[in-house]
């Protein structure tokens, strides 16, 4: 009997001939796909998967799951690495991975394969995240072994071995996109000076082509989570759906990045996460109102850790379980309503307001009804400064 394997499929070229690839090295492959919400057109790639020698495709629907157990997970850490990326890539790998492994146990399969190359992240995250699950498992990566070296040749071998694909079309970016955002990397961006063109853009407006008039969003969060939008109760999925379109249509949620691969190099990435970048300058403005201030810078570290931890793939690991522990614990009061303006890529916040907001105004007006006892400051002055009288021997 054949071996059977669960393929991370794509219904793009790499995978598309990995199939092949892999039935002629006497493997039954099953093609597994998740829903992210990359608006692929699934039945197409379906049939095409079976056109080239699948025995079985999976198609699973993880939107809800995604934006439940990794996207607002992110968002209540406030992760962003390197400053400019939202992760919505590296958000979807330990979900698609941990898709494998299940119908891997389902199908009775030994063996798991993506069509990752050996020079990326998500090979690492994949990997990781299969032998965190299963460490049973068997984990081919046919791209970082094959003999196939160029694209070209790849093309070359669909044609030869009948695989449908569409190679009329050009393919000058690497692409990654969900329900959080667009990742976009290789062809003309390998110049880090090149500036890309307008078209490059999938979910964001240029500035020419922005709205002209500012637009205001008001964002209700519950224990860290946005649950409505513009007064209306959503669930997170069609929150995000909806506020992408709002915010890209107003030129937000732009990035161009020199970012640092697990793997060593540099590498040049676009990314849009319209919808991201909203909620994450919104929660963040929430939580200034609601946290005081130890727990909020202490909470800017974790943040820092959060991000690296999902872009190297650690997230099914302890640390990663930990901090949202401590997160959650500090969710509790990042409850109340943001409001925001969106005009020409800028998102800027205009008004915030909580039941659980830590701000007093009799503390802090200069005004009528000071409650602030001033003279207090001078005590409190004298012990903080204590221990540096005449201390310092720089210039
Ligand atoms: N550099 C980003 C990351 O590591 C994006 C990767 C995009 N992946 C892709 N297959 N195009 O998360």
């Amino acid at each position: 009997m054949s071996k059977k394997i669960i393929l991370a499929y794509s219904g793009g070229l790499d995978t598309s001939v990995i199939i092949k690839w892999l039935t002629k090295k006497g493997y039954s492959v099953i093609a597994y796909m998740a829903d992210v919400g990359q608006e692929s057109d699934f039945r197409t790639y379906k049939e095409r998967a079976l056109k080239t020698g699948a025995i079985k495709v999976v198609v699973e629907d993880l939107k809800s799951e995604f934006v439940r157990d990794f996207v607002f997970k992110s968002l209540k850490a406030d992760a962003v690495y390197e400053s400019g990326y939202l992760l919505a890539t590296a958000l979807s790998r330990p979900l698609i991975a941990k898709g494998l492994v299940r119908t891997a146990h389902a199908e009775g399969a030994e063996f798991v394969a993506h069509g990752c190359t050996g020079k990326g992240n998500d090979q690492v995250r994949f990997e990781v995240t299969i032998k965190a699950l299963d460490p049973g498992l068997k984990i081919l990566a046919p791209v970082r072994e094959w003999e196939l070296k160029t694209r070209s040749e790849e093309i070359e071998y669909a044609k030869d071995n009948f695989i449908p694909i569409d190679t009329t079309k050009k393919k000058p970016y690497s692409i990654d996109v969900n329900l959080w955002g667009i990742s976009i990397e290789s062809g003309k961006l390998e110049d880090p000076y090149y500036e890309p063109d307008e078209d490059i853009y999938q979910l964001t407006k240029g500035m020419n082509k922005a709205a002209a008039k500012p637009v205001y969003v008001e964002v209700v969060f519950k224990g860290g989570i946005p649950v409505k939008l513009d007064g209306k109760a959503m669930n997170g999925v069609d929150l995000i759906t909806k506020l992408a379109k709002v915010a890209g249509n107003a030129g937000v949620g732009r990035s161009d990045m020199i970012e640092n691969r697990l793997v060593g190099i540099k590498s040049r990435e676009i990314y849009e996460a319209p919808a991201g970048w909203v909620l994450l300058t919104a929660h963040k403005a929430l939580e200034s109102l609601v946290l005081d201030r130890e727990t909020l810078h202490f909470k800017e570290a974790v943040a820092l850790k959060y991000a690296e931890l999902t872009y190297y793939g650690l997230w099914y690991t302890p640390l990663r379980c930990a901090l949202d522990k401590f997160i959650d614990e500090t969710q509790k009061s990042v409850n109340g309503t943001v409001r925001l303006k969106l005009h020409k890529g800028n998102c800027s916040v205009v008004g915030r307001k909580s039941p659980d907001s830590l701000y007093r105004k009799e503390l802090a007006t200069y005004e009528k009804g000071d409650a602030f006892d001033q003279s207090l400051a001078k005590g409190f002055i004298e012990l903080w400064g204590l221990p540096y009288e005449g201390t310092y021997k720089g210039k």
